[in-house]
């Protein structure tokens, strides 16, 4: 498939719906599921940080590329289907990395399941390769 240029912009609070549909179909097995009340709150409270990529006026792929003031960090890349290997997610990473970049950010980390597969080779092809001294600790609040 040829290479197409979407058009990536942030998303606002009317996307959102079509946001929670993209990722409903699209998003990658490993994530856990995406409450449209928290996009809600991540449009109003950190604008620009979900961004969408259209293509022919659709949204066809979604990204939140967010800054905490120290780090980027990225989360649920998801591309439709239909629309994926034409560099719709490298679009997408390309510019929450500047958007990133702009707000200070020097380094980036990207949350990736490490039995996905798919996604392993889209972010090993980004530049994002596993960092071998770093293991992620979490607890649930
Ligand atoms: C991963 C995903 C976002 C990639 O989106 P995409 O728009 O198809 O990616 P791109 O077209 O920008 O791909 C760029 C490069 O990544 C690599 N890549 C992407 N998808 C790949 C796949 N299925 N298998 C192998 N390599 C792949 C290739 O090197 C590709 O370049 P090429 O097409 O010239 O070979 C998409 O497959 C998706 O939505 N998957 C389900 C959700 C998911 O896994 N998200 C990531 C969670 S961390």
């Amino acid at each position: 498939l040829t290479s197409v240029t979407p058009f990536v912009r942030a998303a606002s609070l009317e996307d959102v719906p079509g946001v929670v549909g993209l990722l409903a179909v699209a998003a990658s097995d490993y994530a856990s599921a995406t409450p449209k009340s928290d996009l809600e709150r991540l449009v109003t409270m950190m604008p620009g940080t979900l961004l969408v990529a259209e293509l022919h006026g659709a949204i066809v792929g979604v990204l939140i590329a967010a800054w905490d003031g120290w780090r980027g960090n990225m989360y649920r890349l998801a591309v439709r289907d239909e629309s994926r290997r034409q560099g719709v997610a490298t679009k997408l990473v390309e510019a929450g990395e500047q958007r990133l970049r702009q707000l200070g950010a020097t380094r980036v980390t990207a949350l990736v399941a490490d039995s996905d597969v798919v996604a392993a080779a889209f972010w090993d092809a980004a530049g994002y390769p596993i960092d071998a001294n770093i293991r992620r600790r979490v607890r649930s609040l």
